[in-house]
């Protein structure tokens, strides 16, 4: 057989698997031209057919037209294979299924401490208090000055504060460090009966530890009425602490010192865990979860209610530690932080236990 037959079925044979085996149009493309294309050794051999011997060419000739077709009918149907096959392929990856369920979004739950602040309210609204709000930013007055806390008062060092603006200036804001400057708010723009609820951000220079945060939350409450004794305050922290930790709480009042109640007391909830009878929660029985007292004259005075008519009484309490009891946390820095494993804790979680 001529040599230069073989040699063209050599190269058709090794054309023919290289266009079977392309995986991608790309390579297909990549095939054909090195085969089929202007520099193919096919083309070549057709071009020095010329200079051969008329038998070889007689033999050549039809054998060279032959695989040129069949290797271009082979190009053809390996690109529909290709073509059927990226079809199917997107049929399968694209395909919607309608009888499959509906993606669940995943459910949000308000953070724990906007949980206690609204159930706090609740109780405080149920007692018939409004709600009443101040801004971050204070006066030094409202802060310290009309809550009978001078400049000179060793409490301003214990309120270590972050100013807004130069201490030393005339009149400084700074972040309030306790929600009583709603008192002052409150009572400077309204007359008694006044029965208000504040719940808000504090701040002060603490250190933070396992129970202290420079960054805190408040509840404040504040009665203004006639007649007003130490007993309405009693009552409505008893009515209060039942609403907010479970009914069998009971409250202790331990007498301290703030210069705007007098007198002042700490107020303390029986622990939950034990019924006051002691634990590793709470040591002694009791946990304490803010201040109170009868509102002193001096701050009346200074925001021009009538001391002889009028008495009244407020506390205030850090809704981080109300939430700590309630939910057994023992680390204010996790509410800060709020990792997402913590915060899943309380998805659904009844609030009193
Ligand atoms: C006050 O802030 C008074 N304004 C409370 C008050 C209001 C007394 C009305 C009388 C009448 P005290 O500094 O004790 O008081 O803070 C009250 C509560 O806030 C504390 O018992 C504690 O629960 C919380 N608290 C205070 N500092 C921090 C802190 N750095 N981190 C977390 N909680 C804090």
């Amino acid at each position: 057989m001529s040599s230069v037959v073989s040699e063209l079925e050599a190269i058709r044979d090794e054309a023919a698997a290289a266009i079977g085996s392309a995986a991608d149009p790309g390579a297909l493309e990549e095939a054909r031209v090195r085969y089929l294309g202007r520099k193919a050794r096919l083309v070549q051999i057709g071009r020095t057919m010329k200079d051969l011997p008329i038998e070889e060419k007689r033999l050549v000739g039809p054998a060279l037209t032959a695989i040129r077709a069949g290797l271009e009918d082979l190009v053809r149907a390996r690109g529909v294979e290709l073509e059927r096959e990226a079809e199917a392929e997107l049929l399968a990856t694209d395909r919607v299924d309608l009888t499959l369920p509906g993606r669940r979004p995943r459910r949000g739950a308000p953070h724990p401490l906007v949980e206690v602040v609204r159930s706090l309210e609740d109780v405080f609204v149920g007692l018939g208090y409004e709600i009443a709000e101040g801004p971050e930013v204070e006066t030094e007055w409202n802060n310290f000055e009309a809550l009978n806390i001078p400049a000179d008062h060793p409490t301003r060092t214990d309120m270590d504060s972050f100013y807004v603006v130069d201490p030393l200036a005339a009149r400084s804001a700074l972040l309030r460090t306790h929600t009583s400057p709603v008192q002052i708010r409150t009572m400077e723009t309204r007359q008694p009966p006044i029965y208000v609820v504040a719940p808000g951000r504090a701040y002060r220079r603490d250190e933070t530890d396992a129970t202290h945060s420079p960054v805190f939350h408040q509840i404040e409450a504040l009665a203004v009425d006639e007649g007003l004794s130490m007993a309405d305050l009693t009552g409505t922290l008893d009515a209060f602490a039942q609403g907010a930790f479970g009914s069998g709480t009971r409250i202790r009042l331990v007498p301290t010192f703030f210069p705007f109640t007098e007198p002042s007391a700490q107020l303390e909830v029986s622990c939950h865990l034990c019924g006051g009878a002691g634990c590793s929660q709470c040591a002694s029985g009791w946990l304490e979860i803010g201040g109170a007292g009868m509102v002193d004259p001096a701050v009346f005075e200074a925001v021009g209610i009538d001391p002889e008519r009028y008495t009244g009484f407020a506390f205030g309490m850090g809704i981080e530690r109300v939430a700590m009891i309630r939910y057994g946390i023992t680390d204010i820095r996790l509410f800060l932080e709020s990792p997402q494993q913590f915060l899943d804790q309380f998805r659904g979680l009844p609030l009193v236990r």
